[in-house]
């Protein structure tokens, strides 16, 4: 084991077995940036407190620079023999610069050397996630303002409940990625924490300046006990909670584009450079891009389990364990970044068919509770009005017409209390405009909101 940086007491060679087994460089070499990043701070501040001489500390910058270079270029060769990214980078630092190399890893422990590394990496990401959900978020905002007087059946149970605004629907979308916009934030605020310093797990008896080395690597703070420096993940735990309900609501968000783009419903086109054929069905045109993030949110729950199962049984301090934390997360970040990018690019693009939805919201009684509060501000009770209105409904079920359909004598016949002016909220437009509460489906509220969010999103 002479080649190892720890084959000191070992007596005989890794099995080769157990050298690919225990392995990380294949996934972990994705943190190199992270890793040369938190090594250059920590060099500079051993220089600080006197533990390198400024020749030294400039030495091993210089040779990490070079080390950086050379992957960027891909002229480096990530040996599995070194096992993980630290180790990979870190002999080839001793090959280059001699024994001054040795001195990098003074008063530091790969354990607080990962869990920096991986904080740069999740910060790093958090900071484009959130990007392109403001550029969804942007994208939705447009698209609501062009569309907030074109009318559409809202549903429960899928059924048509009440007209809505196709604007007012873009903008529940738009709600939902507000708040996931919020969590990734709330989130990036305890990531942004330096645990290097912790070194194995008890801290260590250089005199460090863990605050120097955080101000250097623009951590906020460092944290507060060695052995919880070391061992918790939670902060990833977190993201992949916050990244699966962004899943979540991409999800549904596609569910619903996926019926909307349907024949049966025939609501919106998506572009058809979205959309994908069939190689047998030469009509077909498939929403690929609304199913495959559908689909992907599967993996995004399945690695937030992951994580919650790889954590649960382990005792403090670091174990070898978390090694396994690095391909969910990554993942996890990937597939957001996807997944956020083709809603991003496609929803500014989608085409409204705003007859088909307006003839969709005029079948299936969406006017009916605006006809029984028609009947509530003529003095009768509201479960009465409920009543009266169920059996108009039941008529217009067996004449196969809808209320707004009917002769005014004919609805007179369920209640004296309705007179000429009832076709006014029997309109969808009417109803729709009813609907003048905060939150409410009225163009004027939708519109208020739309201006108000454009300005805290403009505000960046
Ligand atoms: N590759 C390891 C990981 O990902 C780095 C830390 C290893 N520390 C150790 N004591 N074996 O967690």
């Amino acid at each position: 084991n002479g080649d190892k940086l720890w084959g000191g007491r070992f007596a005989e060679a890794t099995d080769a077995f157990v050298e690919a087994f225990t392995a990380s460089v294949d996934f972990d070499q994705r943190l190199y940036r992270h890793d040369i990043e938190g090594s250059r701070a920590h060099a500079r501040m051993l220089a600080r407190v006197g533990v390198l001489t400024d020749d030294e500390c400039r030495r091993i910058q210089e040779g990490l620079d070079d080390i950086l270079a050379d992957i960027e270029r891909g002229d480096f060769a990530w040996l599995t023999e070194l096992e993980d990214v630290h180790m990979n980078i870190e002999a080839r630092l001793i090959e280059r610069i001699g024994d001054t190399g040795k001195k990098l890893h003074t008063g530091r422990s790969r354990n607080d050397q990962v869990a920096t590394d991986i904080r740069l990496y999740l910060r790093e990401a958090i900071d484009a996630l959130i990007l392109e959900i403001r550029r969804l978020q942007a994208g939705l905002l447009d698209l609501a303002e062009r569309e907030a007087d074109t009318i559409m059946p809202g549903f429960t149970h899928l059924q048509t409940a009440q007209p809505v605004t196709f604007g007012h629907h873009m903008m529940a979308w738009f709600e939902m990625l507000e708040r996931d916009h919020a969590r990734l934030q709330d989130c990036r605020r305890r990531v942004n924490v330096l645990p290097l310093g912790a070194a194995a797990l008890a801290g260590t008896s250089y005199p460090l300046d863990r605050r120097y080395t955080a101000q250097l690597l623009g951590f906020d703070d460092v944290t507060d006990n060695s052995l919880d420096s070391v061992s918790d993940r939670d902060f990833a735990i977190e993201f992949c909670a916050a990244g699966a309900l962004i899943m979540t609501h991409l999800s549904r968000f596609s569910e619903e584009l996926i019926l909307w783009a349907s024949a049966q419903f025939g609501f919106v086109d998506l572009p058809d450079r979205f959309c994908t054929g069939s190689s047998i069905m030469p009509q077909k045109k498939n929403p690929d891009v609304p199913e495959l993030v559908r689909g992907k949110t599967g993996r995004v729950n399945g690695n937030l389990v992951a994580l919650l199962t790889l954590m649960k049984g382990q005792p403090l301090a670091y174990n070898k364990d978390n090694q396994e934390d690095k391909e969910p997360l990554f993942d996890t970040v990937d597939t957001l970044a996807g997944s956020l990018r083709a809603f991003a690019d496609m929803v500014p693009h989608i085409q409204v068919r705003a007859e088909t939805m307006r003839e969709a919201a005029s079948r299936g009684f969406a006017t009916a509770t605006d006809l029984a509060d028609y009947l509530v501000r003529r003095g009768m009770p509201f479960r009465d009005a409920h009543e009266v209105v169920g059996k108009a409904v039941r008529h217009g079920v067996e004449t196969g017409r809808d209320l707004g359909e009917m002769r005014l004598e004919e609805l007179q016949g369920f209640s004296k209390m309705i007179e000429a002016d009832v076709f006014d909220v029997l309109t969808l437009e009417g109803s729709v405009a009813a609907r003048n509460v905060h939150g409410g489906t009225a163009p004027e509220q939708v519109l208020a909101r739309i201006r108000a969010a454009r300005a805290e999103l403009d505000k960046g």
